[in-house]
């Protein structure tokens, strides 16, 4: 069977609680969106409206999706901010190795809200590309581990929405948050579902403040700043006299 047909039919389409669409995924054993909070929901209340509300305003911010999937992390943030008239430049950076998902995307059936963006995702289906007055993205195909330290940009926000520490352990690592850490401005913000504890020992183990998210109608995750925030503290050192075994996931014990 071509590379193609033989990666599609490792994935299954999926109808969220939103309407939304997403896929299944039978390499990582997992969806690429929870099922419950809807693909398009969890993306605009777990990153896109917690990332906009609380980094500083600035004229130009570079984004670091992690990774791009369908897409949705990436076109969320054009339509939120098209629809909140946000004039700021945005750069869009996003890792991925599936190139032939990238490929398939100009037929994938998005929400009516990504509509008008029909034009952009053929392009990057095409070129993995996409620029216009506003909105820079770069697709950066091969393994995220390997492109990430090529990265000259200072990021701004990263969305950290790999598959789970358990799927996918090698992007929930200190290592790996480390870094992250160093790519990031000086008041970049992470938003990321897991509340994990060892995701939380990486982040904070290799710099990063931690805080809960605002409150939203899907499951709480974790909010990560170099710098403070207005919100709810995540004291980890208490968790770590209360629990001393708790530990980070750490590269040696994948590779
Ligand atoms: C949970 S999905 C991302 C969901 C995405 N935000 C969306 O809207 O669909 C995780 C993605 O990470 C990609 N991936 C997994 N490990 C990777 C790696 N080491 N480097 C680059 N991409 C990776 C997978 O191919 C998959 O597309």
């Amino acid at each position: 069977m071509p590379y193609n047909e033989t990666l599609r039919s490792l994935k299954k389409i999926i109808t969220t609680k939103d309407g939304s669409q997403t896929l299944y995924s039978s390499e990582f054993d997992e969806c690429y969106h929870s099922t419950n909070d809807g693909a398009l929901n969890e993306t605009l209340q777990k990153h896109i409206i917690p990332a906009f509300t609380l980094v500083p305003k600035k004229d130009r911010l570079v984004i670091l999706d992690i990774c791009f999937g369908l897409g949705y992390n990436t076109l969320a943030t054009i339509y939120y901010c098209k629809l909140h008239k946000i004039s700021t430049k945005i750069d869009i950076i996003s890792p991925e190795f599936d190139g032939a998902l990238v490929q398939s995307l100009k037929d994938f059936v998005y929400p009516v809200e990504f509509d008008s963006l029909r034009p952009i995702i053929k392009q990057l289906s095409e070129t993995f590309r996409y620029q216009d007055e506003q909105f820079s993205i770069t697709i950066l195909t091969g393994d995220a581990r390997a492109t990430l330290p090529n990265i000259k940009e200072k990021i701004d926000i990263i969305y950290q929405d790999a598959f789970s520490p358990k799927k996918n352990p090698l992007l929930w690592t200190k290592e790996y948050f480390t870094m992250l850490h160093k790519l990031c401005s000086d008041d970049a913000i992470m938003t990321t579902y897991s509340s994990a504890t060892p995701v939380r020992m990486g982040m904070w183990e290799s710099g990063f403040k931690l805080f809960i998210p605002p409150k939203s109608n899907v499951r709480s995750g974790t909010i990560a700043t170099l710098g403070l925030l207005e919100l709810e503290s995540i004291d980890m050192e208490l968790k770590l006299q209360r629990n001393p075994e708790a530990k980070s996931l750490k590269d040696s014990e994948y590779q």
